[in-house]
């Protein structure tokens, strides 16, 4: 049973495959946190009161430290989650429990204030398969006042005090160098991961870990260790919150959900708002654990029904082979080559429409440039269709340029401030996709596309960070929060018409990857990075949280660290995910072109054992000189090592396999020193391991796995 309520002592025990949560309604009808952990073998063997400690009177109550849900009342020392402005100007929420509802493997909770016409369901979502939960909040104004809601978050709650320190690892970046790693202790005092920008951002994602160091200083590693993690599901600005008190017992708290920056909401008479769900979960193996958790969470329960279980398609796409100059006949001639290498959809990025030659014109022009495509797009498919590939187009619905027909014709549709000339980024302006016209314009045209033309692939761009967030006519301070949510329905209405289409995330590459996104869309572009020794750290970071499959890499002729890679080196970095081709195939010799068409067919065959396999981490994160990776479905495996600095003097460490089999002999076929077995039982891969043949710091080696 996932959830049980113990009524006597109105007590939830939330339980998944290996983990327990656990909270108790107090005498006084507050919600408090008692346990999350590893599920214990009684209900007797949890604490089932929470620590009674002693507080001063400059301090919070013990029940505002352990509340589930901490709203703004009384002494306020943690992060609140609920913030609200009642019509009297009263800013204090006191809610106490009413009822409970258990419904399958969800559970709700429903708390009132004491006063005021404001209710709170505290909403739980266990996915014991997963071995996590997710948590949300709505809250209903049953008034006939209007509320503020000025900070509402998913969920909040104490972590275990006295059990060591915490770490808490994290990914962060820019353009051009996404989700990478970050780890720091915490301390006394509070830190706040956090995307103010309109989308969920670059520079941080929204995902924590925080993992128990024990006293003599040692964190989690890869399979062993404690690790409680979590995430947003959620595309807008959103913060997460980890903070940690000097007293009590250094108790830590972590909050998340959506930025309290830039938002209020008006809560109407009898109206009620939800928050998105954050994923939690809990590993007591370690780090990679965790990822396979996070990665079979996405996998079976967010990404759409549609493509979640099909293989992802070898992308060929015309960005970094032609950037603007796309044209009928460019794009046949590259389509002509894709094809022979093994490609099977050919996508035609950046260019396309209206007067686009550069990025300053032609966004929100979303005709085809009849100098570019004299008869429209489709002779350009039905050739890329003989040719046996599906078509795929980019688009960024979402901006406008000045320079263009639609913003001369409606310069209010760009959030903008009256008084005040709006500051472009990328020569562009955000469409304002809080206004119901522009959601009608937005889901003609691209239904209109996708209905005239045979598209099975579309690339949603987003390409530039929010600055006025203004609005004359509506709700500035809802702008955050309703322009995401459009942007959910919109793209979930066209899912619904064209079933078939994949579509693929991207925002100036992995600006917007999250789980917020992974629900409406099938992958991300990681990177607009596509350097492959690069790619490597912000494709450790991003397959941290998010399953391989849906991390499209494209092999490009990219050289930023001066590496003279060899195709081997590139492909195989694009083989840790999805694999893409991004490179002007008009400047690849016949013999790379051969080269390569033989990597994308190894690639095939590989591929549903990195997409639908396990995932393992054979070097610990953020190891400087030899990043390696296991997939393994049943079977069949498949080991990538990368080397990324070489020194004379060091030996390579074996490589310890995960997953197998013990008693079964596994044949081994690929890149491996040259004395090493080709035959080994899966225990001695798992405690011996192996050795990969890598000669040089920038050499690379694939090794597959077969149970004999
Ligand atoms: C940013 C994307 O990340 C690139 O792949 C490309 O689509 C450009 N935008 C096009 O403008």
């Amino acid at each position: 049973m996932p959830v049980q309520y113990f009524d006597e002592t109105r007590l939830f025990c939330l339980t998944t495959a290996t983990t327990a949560y656990l909270f108790q309604i107090s005498p006084d009808g507050q919600p408090l946190h008692l346990y999350w952990g590893a599920k214990l073998p009684r209900i007797e063997d949890y604490p089932l009161a929470p620590p009674d400690r002693q507080h001063s009177s400059f301090n919070a109550t013990l029940h505002q430290n352990m509340s589930e849900y901490l709203c703004r009342s009384g002494i306020a020392e943690y992060e609140p989650s609920l913030r609200v402005t009642f019509a009297d100007g009263v800013r204090d929420v006191r809610l106490k429990y009413l009822s409970y509802r258990i419904e399958g493997e969800s559970l709700s909770v429903r708390l009132a204030d004491i006063f005021y016409k404001l209710e709170l369901s505290l909403e739980y979502r266990i996915v014991p398969e997963c071995d996590m939960l997710a948590r949300r909040v709505t809250v209903y104004n049953n008034g006939q006042e209007p509320i503020t809601l000025e900070q509402i978050l998913s969920a909040s709650l104490p972590l275990a005090p006295d059990r060591g320190d915490y770490r808490l690892t994290h990914l962060s970046g820019a353009w051009a160098c996404e989700a990478l790693l970050e780890r720091c202790a915490i301390t006394p005092g509070r830190k706040s991961l956090e995307g103010r920008l309109n989308y969920s951002g670059h520079a941080a994602n929204p995902f924590f870990a925080l993992d128990l160091v024990d006293r003599a200083g040692q964190g989690a590693g890869e399979s062993v260790g404690e690790v409680y993690f979590g995430a947003l599901q959620w595309s807008g600005n959103w913060k997460i919150v980890v903070e940690q008190e000097r007293a009590a017992g250094k108790r830590t708290r972590v909050a998340g959900g959506i930025n309290d920056f830039e938002f209020s909401w008006q809560l109407g008479a009898s109206n009620s708002f939800e928050t998105p769900w954050m994923a939690l979960g809990y590993s007591n193996a370690g780090f990679g654990k965790m990822s396979r958790n996070l990665h079979r969470y996405v996998s079976e329960q967010l990404l759409p029904p549609q493509f979640a279980h099909e293989l992802r398609p070898v992308l060929y796409n015309s960005w970094e082979a032609v950037f603007f100059e796309v044209n009928e006949a460019s794009q046949i001639t590259l389509a002509e080559k894709a094809t022979k290498l093994g490609a099977e959809v050919f996508v035609v990025d950046d260019g396309w429409f209206g007067e686009r030659h550069s990025d300053r014109a032609g966004l929100g022009d979303w005709q085809t440039n009849p100098a570019k495509f004299p008869n429209g797009l489709k002779p350009l498919i039905a050739k890329v269709n003989t040719l046996g590939m599906d078509f795929g187009l980019w688009v960024e619905p979402e901006m406008v340029n000045p320079d263009s027909d639609l913003y001369r014709a409606h310069p209010e549709w760009a959030y903008h401030y009256p008084n005040r000339e709006p500051i472009t980024g990328r020569n562009q302006l955000i469409l304002n996709l809080c206004r119901e016209d522009v959601q009608d314009w937005m889901l003609g045209w691209l239904d209109a596309l996708l209905s005239k033309h045979n598209i099975r692939y579309v690339k949603w761009d987003y390409n530039r960070a929010i600055s006025e967030i203004g609005w004359t006519d509506g709700a500035q301070s809802e702008i955050p929060v309703r322009h995401v949510q459009a942007l959910y329905s919109i793209v979930a209405q066209l899912r619904a018409k064209h079933p078939y289409v994949l579509f693929e995330a991207c925002s100036g590459g992995g600006g917007r990857a999250d789980m917020g996104m992974l629900t409406h869309f099938d992958h991300v572009w990681t990177s607009d990075n596509t350097d492959p020794l690069d790619r490597l750290l912000i494709q450790q970071g991003y397959s941290l949280v998010y399953p391989p499959k849906t991390m499209y890499c494209w092999v490009t002729a990219t050289d930023w660290n001066a590496g003279n890679y060899s195709l081997r080196y590139r492909f195989h970095s694009s083989f840790m995910g999805a694999l893409g081709i991004g490179t002007n195939l008009n400047s690849m010799s016949e013999q790379n072109l051969a080269e390569a068409a033989a990597l994308v067919a190894q690639y095939k065959q590989l591929r549903p054992v990195i997409q639908h396999g396990n995932f393992y981490r054979l070097t610990t994160l953020g190891e400087k000189e030899v990043q390696a990776y296991q997939y393994q479905r049943e079977g069949e495996g498949v080991v990538l090592a990368f080397g990324q600095r070489y020194h004379f003097w060091k030996f390579l460490n074996r490589l310890r396999l995960y997953g197998l089999e013990a008693e079964v002999l596994y044949q081994l076929e690929g890149d491996l020193m040259k004395d090493e077995p080709r035959l080994l039982s899966g225990e001695a891969l798992m405690r011996r391991g192996l050795v990969p043949k890598l000669e040089h710091a920038l050499s690379s080696a694939l090794i597959t796995l077969h149970k004999i």
